[in-house]
């Protein structure tokens, strides 16, 4: 049985660390990385990560999980405001999916408020900065633990 948590990220959360640290914070996408990785690891799974900027990736991305993941937690960025096609892949997973945002979108410009993910995992973690991604091992955790 696969232990294998897929993080995934998606546009311009490669510029996390200079892109607008007023919402964001100053950490990097690595520095997120390496923390999830941390946690998850010591809750005894294993993570690959991958940032990209082009949804197809992303895309193609989930469709390899039905293989080798048992979840994925992923922060898409702006997809997640636009991408159906995203939405559909990941409908399609029949894992564990939590979504992620540092931002807390609700709270945000009108354009973020619609989420085309958040019907299709089992929930979502958003407006706790680095934090949100500390609960989002814990949600996984937790999630797959035998009840
Ligand atoms: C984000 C929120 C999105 O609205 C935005 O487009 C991002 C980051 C977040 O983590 O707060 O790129 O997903």
């Amino acid at each position: 049985m696969s232990d294998e948590i897929l993080l995934l990220s998606g546009p311009n959360l490669d510029q996390l660390g200079t892109r607008s640290p007023e919402i964001y914070g100053t950490q990097t996408l690595q520095d997120h990385v390496d923390r999830f990785t941390q946690l998850a690891t010591a809750s005894g799974f294993s993570v690959r990560h991958l940032q990209s900027n082009f949804e197809g990736d992303l895309i193609e991305a989930v469709h390899g999980a039905r293989d080798t993941a048992v979840a994925i937690v992923i922060n898409a960025g702006a997809l997640t405001h636009s991408s159906w096609a995203l939405a559909d892949a990941l409908d399609n997973f029949p894992g564990v999916k939590v979504e992620v945002h540092l931002s807390n979108p609700a709270a945000r410009e009108p354009f973020r408020h619609v989420s085309t993910l958040a019907g299709v995992v089992n929930g979502t973690i958003a407006g706790f900065g680095a934090r949100s991604y500390d609960l989002a091992v814990e949600a996984v955790r937790r999630l797959l633990a035998p009840s």
